[in-house]
């Protein structure tokens, strides 16, 4: 490790690992996949480069260090010697989080009070309780306290465009990691076939048009003492004359439901993507795009609340008709929770990924074009 390095993680959501290390690796910068995120070395610019261009992450954390204790005196008095001042400013509240397994401290208030009096301690200044709160990971395992801090703030989901949303929308880094996983870079047509909220295509924009995630918000590292404005500055100005100002290939956003259209134009427009994704109220059934073959892909509804009628097993069957047919020389992908309505589809498709959206195991299910 070069000097002015630091250790860092990229938290994925299981299963988007790999998907990460490949956006770290577009950015040149090696990284190592770990279950539930990415190992990652370097200095405040890469720092600053994982938090505006991943599209895949939930959050970076810096490593700070790891501690070995088996009894609470013994962890203050190492928690003291760590760099706090270099992440943390005096009097800054910290929101402590603790994960405590397989060890002899598993008291995780405990464990809480001993590392923010250590905090309080090594910064010399008491907790100004109106701050903005830096959040503090602490997980001990087998003994051995491993402390991150969270560069990220609000999670990387959160754009900053999404303004409203129709019922189940998916998160931004699972949309874009989905594309990403699909192997789409923007240089093929694109149809987002039941766009809800519109995220599918709104990420898929971004992507086509090498536009930087995260450049239209802030970030916790903004509140470090050791914040360089004129790097995020440097780098915001490197990303925007990467930007494409036309999209390579269309983009396509279908829904039937009318709400779900003005969510999807609301969020659009607040992406800057006003006119550049071609947006339609209209069944997928009847839907036909003029352009070559390219990505159609779609997020249904799997039933949670209404159950997996034989209405819902219909539009699985339409879904697979709509991909066999009009689009079966496009590469096609489905998420979807389960194999009974997969099979209805009459499609043979590979699972590509497994994850979780909002709590419901789900897969990211792919056929290729013909
Ligand atoms: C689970 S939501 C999609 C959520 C979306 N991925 C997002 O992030 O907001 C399913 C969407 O499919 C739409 N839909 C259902 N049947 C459809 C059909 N036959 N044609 C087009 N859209 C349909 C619904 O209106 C709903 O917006």
């Amino acid at each position: 490790m070069a000097k002015q390095d630091n250790a860092y993680f990229a938290v994925t959501l299981p299963g988007f690992e790999s998907v990460c290390a490949g956006e770290l690796q577009q950015l040149n910068i090696s990284s190592s996949c770990q279950h539930g995120g990415v190992d990652f070395h370097g200095g405040l610019r890469e720092l600053y480069q994982a938090n505006l261009w991943l599209r895949s992450a939930t959050r970076i954390l810096v490593r700070l260090d790891e501690v070995t204790a088996r009894d609470f005196p013994t962890l203050y008095k190492r928690l003291l010697r760590l760099p706090w001042g270099r992440f943390l400013k005096p009097g800054i509240p910290c929101d402590i989080r603790v994960v405590c397994h397989r060890s002899r401290l598993f008291h995780s208030g405990r464990v809480a009070e001993t590392t923010e009096q250590a905090i309080v301690k090594a910064l010399g200044a008491e907790i100004d309780p109106q701050g903005k709160a830096q959040q503090v990971l602490v997980r001990i395992e087998d003994d051995r306290c491993l402390v991150s801090i969270d560069s990220s703030g609000e999670r990387l989901h959160r754009r900053g465009y999404r303004q409203a949303r129709v019922a189940a929308p998916l998160r931004e880094t699972l949309a874009a990691g989905c594309l990403l996983a699909l192997g789409y870079d923007g240089s093929r047509p694109l149809v987002d076939a039941m766009t809800g909220s519109g995220t599918f295509a709104i990420e898929a924009a971004l992507i086509a048009l090498r536009r930087a995630p995260g450049a239209m918000r802030n970030f916790a590292f903004m509140d470090w003492p050791k914040y360089r404005p004129g790097l995020w500055k440097q780098l915001l100005q490197e990303a925007q004359q990467a930007e494409k100002t036309e999209l390579p290939a269309a983009i396509f956003a279908i829904d039937n439901n009318p709400k779900a259209i003005a969510a999807a134009e609301r969020n659009l427009t607040s992406a800057a993507l006003d006119g550049v994704i071609r947006i339609q109220c209209q069944p997928l059934q009847q839907f036909r795009a003029e352009v070559e073959p390219g990505l159609i892909l779609c997020n249904p509804p799997y039933g949670e609340r209404l159950g997996r009628n034989a209405a819902l097993k219909a539009l699985y069957r339409d879904i697979g008709s709509v991909y066999a047919g009009p689009f079966a020389a496009w590469q096609g992908a489905l998420v979807c929770p389960d194999a009974e309505l997969v099979r209805s589809s009459g499609i043979d498709f590979t699972p590509l990924l497994r994850f979780s959206n909002g709590g419901i195991r789900v897969a990211l299910l792919e056929k290729p074009g013909e």
